[in-house]
């Protein structure tokens, strides 16, 4: 076994003091899908720096799940912290233990049940604004109704209006605007570019108007509707009593409107696009939503009877996963045959992983049924992780289910979405590989 850096195989056509870098600018998703052919550790310079990418489901749990403790979050969160501060997805140690241990209560199950209304109500809206025969931005419309249904979530009160406001104008552009920031060097951050200037105004107004519903939210004490703000300002750590302060729940509230939106927008908009090229899947959701649910409004009681939209969304969700994710070492740390550095830059992609041909038969083909529980147990469980893994799993997981299958479920037994002729959606790297832009247009289904 090495015990050496140096002998981590360098993935091919590195240039000089720009490393990888244009390779990962001009097509990252190729780029990081090819690189396990490489080796099991990969080295990608990140300009004059190296980052460590681990290729293999074996590795990813080494980092994500055995040896978590020996890890930190990497340079990707690093440049989302001046937004979202010391939120869950950028905290680390013995703080992100304490708000882990505080934010859980807010997305258990009974909890998600009570948001469901908030979600079947933005879908019926969705659903009902359309004509038949209109053309829409599917991507557009889907990043509307995560937003909105996340924002009040958050705020449902009278006081909370304006965060809600806020969060409708200010979280598109923080988006747009986030993948140059997180892909560039810092001292570009002060360049007073217009991306920059966007994404600063929108994270400062956002963040300074959250903090003004709080301190009202606090100052008119108990509600009779508790919503999720009211629920962080209420929870209490089980061994020491603690609280969350203002300012950690104002973190909190950005962190998830930044984690739970796009996610959950680019699965649902993929969804539409694929169902559209497989009619014969199509119909076997159709013909289930109408089993189930008949004309009756849909409940909680009906989403584990949902299982062909499970389906659909496990699959969308595994050709179409998160990106890249990034962690730093916080000692030496055994990674298959070599010993990489402390203060390394250690990454793995999802998207990747669960498009390897070792683990998935035909990886690029759309097959729900590959989900089926037979087809299913022959895929080791750890090489299948859209929410990540470990003690930085996704808060979110059981949220984004149900408000994904709320909308498939509200549009679907409607609506019947045909791609509308002139452009082929692309996958583009973000958080996730989101689509560039899905136009179809709206039909009034056959019943
Ligand atoms: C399709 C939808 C989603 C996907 C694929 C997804 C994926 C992920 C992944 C892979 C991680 C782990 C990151 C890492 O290991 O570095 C994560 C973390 C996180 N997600 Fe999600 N997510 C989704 C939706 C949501 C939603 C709806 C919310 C909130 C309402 C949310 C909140 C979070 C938070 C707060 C973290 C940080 C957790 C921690 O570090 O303890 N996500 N997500």
């Amino acid at each position: 076994m090495s015990v050496d850096v140096h002998s981590v195989p360098r993935a091919p056509g590195a240039l000089p003091l720009l490393g990888h870098a244009w390779q990962l600018w001009r097509d990252p998703l190729g780029f990081l899908n090819t690189l396990r052919e490489t080796g099991e550790v990969v080295r990608v310079d990140l300009g004059t720096m190296p980052m460590y990418v681990v290729t293999t489901p074996r590795l990813v749990h080494e980092v994500t799940v055995k040896q978590a403790r020996s890890f930190e979050k990497g340079r990707l969160f690093d440049r989302v912290r001046p937004l979202v501060g010391n939120g869950l997805a950028t905290a680390t140690g013995e703080v992100h233990r304490r708000h882990r241990r505080l934010l859980q209560p807010v997305f258990h199950h009974e909890r998600i049940a009570g948001y469901t209304e908030i979600m079947s109500t933005r879908a019926a809206a969705l659903a009902d604004s359309w004509k038949s025969g209109q053309h829409i931005a599917v991507e557009e419309a889907m990043a509307e109704y995560t937003i909105e249904t996340l924002a009040q979530t958050m705020f449902s009160t009278d006081i909370g209006r304006p965060a809600v406001e806020a969060v409708r104008r200010d979280i598109p552009v923080i988006l747009k605007n986030m993948l140059v920031r997180a892909a560039s060097p810092k001292f570009l951050d002060r360049l007073p570019v217009p991306a920059n200037r966007q994404f600063d105004a929108a994270a400062e107004n956002l963040r300074s108007v959250i903090d003004q519903v709080i301190l009202k939210t606090r100052d008119a004490g108990k509600t009779d509707q508790p919503d999720l703000l009211s629920v962080l300002l209420d929870a209490r750590d089980a061994d020491t009593g603690e609280a969350l302060t203002d300012i950690e729940v104002r973190d909190e509230l950005v962190t998830i409107l930044f984690a739970g939106t796009e996610t959950t927008a680019s699965t649902l908009s993929w969804a539409f696009h694929e169902l559209a090229r497989h009619p014969e899947v199509e119909k076997q959701v159709v013909a289930e939503i109408d089993e189930v649910l008949g004309d009756r409004p849909l409940t909680v009681a009906d989403l584990p009877k949902l299982t062909a939209i499970r389906r659909v969304l496990d699959e969308t969700i595994r050709l179409y996963g998160v990106t890249l994710l990034m962690r730093r070492t916080l000692t030496p740390v055994q990674l298959g045959d070599h010993l990489i550095p402390e203060g390394s830059e250690v990454a793995f992609s999802l998207y990747a992983m669960h498009r390897d041909p070792a683990i998935f038969e035909r990886p690029d083909d759309f097959d729900p049924d590959r989900f089926l529980p037979e087809r299913a147990a022959k895929v080791e469980r750890q090489a299948y992780i859209p929410f990540g893994a470990g003690n930085r799993k996704c808060i979110g997981d059981a949220f984004s289910w149900t408000e994904a299958t709320i909308a498939l479920a509200t549009i679907l037994r409607r609506w019947q979405l045909r791609p509308a002729p002139g452009h082929t959606p692309k996958a583009a790297a973000s958080a996730m590989a989101h689509p560039d832009h899905v136009p179809m247009i709206v039909m009034e289904r056959e019943r």
